[in-house]
């Protein structure tokens, strides 16, 4: 897909089903090498960087096979500890693998990862609580090569951070270390939860799930087990700010209300009405979105930075002016230029804060796309603007979205891609 065109000014209606959640989908297949069974993962979605993940454990020696929407893993023969180059570049999730193969085969081999250009984003935390637990790092060749020759061990590990990414990696080596590790300042966003759920279901001993402080006695013999991918929540939280933007009335199947409160707390202090409902998630935008004051983002239960570009965008049809922190990222207000472009009045006071004024008409324009959640803004401004939008730089898009044409589609959104 090269690019995506919107039609803007039509309302959104209809219903359509969230797919399964890449966040919660990476880490748990980056899991599956920590038993010699075979594992099920029902409801992945079918995004650019599942299939990375994937190709990565083809190459670490696992079978891996599609199954509808459901992955079959077979990771009795994990020979490998050094991954692809070429499958690393530009995803973060390979993190992952670095806790799971420095429990499974005490060694791991991997470029810097990479993931969206939304930070400096380090991964200082997964080293030395890595280090803690009894592993070496040395850099060659601009490869880091980590060796547990003792294999892991158990740790006191403090954080006054909150990372999703280290918190995960911690997990997947410490339920192999031997003895026990507590995490102290853990991450809480449900993604987090569902590796520990997927844990436990395979045999492991995971106390405080859903908490910040996480106490993992590994050392466990893991075995294979089915596990079902929960509905994205960031992809429904686009969806809801989409029917914000454009107006109307969505049905979103499957959507996790329950972990989407800041959110539709959001969409209520815009004038929208939302129920939840046993099939999903009703949401009817008002006729004129009010304005908010401010916006900030933070850890979960927060508001997520992921859904700080997509709020953004559509808080400039709202009344009146509202500044928005992002306190996460440093550079993630990669789409206020493009917004200018179209007609938004945005100020950017710092790196951290703008000031949106509203109501503002936007214009159709040809935009690109430099990172994920930012492509999937301009796509959503592209359905309130004024005639044509062209949304280039569709693989980002394509890393987090099945299928966001066909999905907004489904909504009555007039969008295609080529
Ligand atoms: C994950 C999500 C991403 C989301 C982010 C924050 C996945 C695959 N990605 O990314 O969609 O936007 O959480 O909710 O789940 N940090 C350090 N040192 C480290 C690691 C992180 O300082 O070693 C900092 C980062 O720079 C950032 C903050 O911690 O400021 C949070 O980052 P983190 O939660 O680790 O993000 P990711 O796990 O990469």
């Amino acid at each position: 897909m090269e690019a995506i065109h919107v039609h803007g000014g039509v309302s959104l209606q209809g219903s359509v089903r969230i797919h399964g959640s890449k966040n919660a989908a990476l880490p748990i297949l980056a899991a599956t090498i920590l038993t010699k069974d075979e594992s099920i993962i029902s409801n992945c979605p079918r995004i650019s960087d599942v299939y990375q993940m994937l190709q990565l454990l083809n190459a670490l020696g696992c079978k891996v096979c599609w199954e509808g929407n459901g992955i079959r893993v077979d990771a009795g023969n994990v020979t490998q500890s050094k991954m692809p180059t070429e499958a690393i570049t530009g995803m973060r999730s390979s993190l992952f693998l670095m806790g799971a193969l420095l429990g499974r085969n005490r060694e791991v081999v991997m470029e810097y990862p990479g993931g969206c250009v939304i930070g400096k984003r380090p991964i200082d935390l997964h080293l030395k609580a890595l280090e803690q637990m009894g592993a070496v790092f040395e850099e060659k060749e601009g490869r880091i090569c980590g060796k547990a020759p003792e294999g892991l061990h158990g740790a006191e590990i403090y954080w006054n951070i909150s990372s999703v990414g280290a918190t995960e990696n911690i997990i997947l080596a410490a339920v192999t270390a031997q003895g026990k590790t507590k995490i102290h300042g853990a991450a809480r966003e449900p993604e987090v939860e569902h590796l520990c759920r997927y844990l436990l279901a395979c045999g492991g001993d995971i106390e405080g799930v859903g908490t910040d402080c996480l106490c993992i006695s590994g050392g466990k013999a893991l075995r294979g087990t089915h596990y079902t991918v929960p509905a994205d929540r960031i992809v429904a939280g686009t969806y809801v700010l989409a029917c914000l933007a454009a107006g109307g009335c969505v049905l979103l199947e499957e959507a996790p209300a329950q972990q989407m409160t800041s959110v539709l707390e959001l969409a209520s202090s815009m004038g929208a009405e939302y129920q939840k409902a046993a099939n999903g998630l009703y949401v009817q935008a008002p006729e004129r979105l009010q304005g908010v004051r401010e916006l900030i983002t933070l850890p979960y239960p927060d508001f997520p930075t992921d859904l700080q570009s997509v709020a953004l965008t559509a808080m400039t049809g709202a009344d009146g002016e509202c500044l928005i922190e992002e306190t996460i990222f440093e550079n993630r207000f990669r789409v206020v230029e493009p917004l200018r472009e179209m007609g938004a009045d945005i100020r950017q006071l710092d790196a951290a804060r703008v000031i949106v004024r509203g109501p503002t008409r936007l214009e159709g324009r040809e935009v690109e796309a430099v990172e994920l959640r930012g492509g999937a803004a301009l796509v959503v401004a592209g359905l309130i603007a004024e005639g044509e939008t062209v949304v280039r730089g569709c693989r980002y898009i394509d890393r987090g979205y099945e299928n966001i044409c066909r999905d907004l589609r489904e909504l009555g959104a007039r969008i295609y891609s080529v």
